[in-house]
């Protein structure tokens, strides 16, 4: 048995907290009944659940990572008719979704996925899932300052939580400092604004580790992942 929630974020119609949504908001049938109570528990081979008018199946979980180039929308649909994430993953029918975000104009390791439970897990805030940065930023960037942002920048939603750096250093060449930032929470455009705090200018920015590595995808490259990275993804979003 498993909880109905949970069920159907297995089915990759939607998250978790949204599957939640949709049972109190009476959107979901049990055997031919409205159920509008969270604690309510399904049997997925026996129970036939309705979403919509829609009759879940339990569908495998698939699970790609997409090194995101510059200028891509981190979302499934674009109203502008931009290009979206989605667009990098061909020949996939299913349902898949982007776990957490990049901004516009940040690249990186994105991870895609129909399974809303592994999603769900990823992304609470008390999992606080490491996710390293590489900060490209314009002129010289102070130690003093490094320091702070190691303990904590007090920006306007509050302190951010320590984060581990590492100086790879000033380039003569192109006038660019280079910093690695790991940090476990994911507040809205955190590491830019915990460098525009001290009015830096980001050059460029990119997500190179987060649970998987980006290493050997190029960019705008997609893979799926091994089991064995599916398995570690999942412990840790199981852990706390
Ligand atoms: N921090 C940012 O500022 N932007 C991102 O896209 C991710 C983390």
């Amino acid at each position: 048995m498993e909880r109905l929630q949970k069920f159907i974020a297995s089915c990759g119609v939607a998250s978790r907290r949204k599957a939640e949504e949709l049972i109190t908001e009476g959107k979901v049938l049990v055997n031919g009944r409205k159920v509008t109570e969270l604690g309510v528990k399904v049997n997925p081979l026996k129970d036939k659940v309705k979403v919509n008018g829609q009759l879940l199946a339990v569908e495998k979980p698939v699970y790609y990572l997409l090194n995101k180039p510059k200028g891509v929308i981190t979302s499934v649909t674009d109203p502008q008719g931009r290009e979206t994430v989605l667009d990098y993953i061909k020949n996939e029918k299913k349902r898949i979704y982007p776990v957490g975000r990049l901004d516009l104009n940040t690249e990186g390791l994105l991870l895609l996925t129909n399974d809303g439970e592994l999603a769900q897990n990823l992304t609470h805030p008390s999992k606080g899932v490491e996710k390293t940065y590489e900060v490209r930023v314009k002129g010289r960037v102070k130690e003093d300052d490094l320091q702070v942002i190691a303990n904590g920048v007090p920006l306007e939603d509050g302190i951010t939580s320590p984060a581990t750096i590492v100086d790879l250093g000033f380039d003569d060449h192109n006038g660019v400092h280079e910093v690695e930032i790991t940090i476990h929470e994911g507040r809205n455009r955190q590491v830019r604004r915990m460098f525009e705090h001290f009015g830096y200018r980001i050059h460029n920015l990119k997500r190179i580790a987060g649970g998987l590595s980006l290493s050997g995808v190029k960019r705008g490259g997609v893979r799926q992942l091994t089991q064995r990275e599916v398995n570690a993804l999942k412990a840790l979003g199981d852990k706390k």
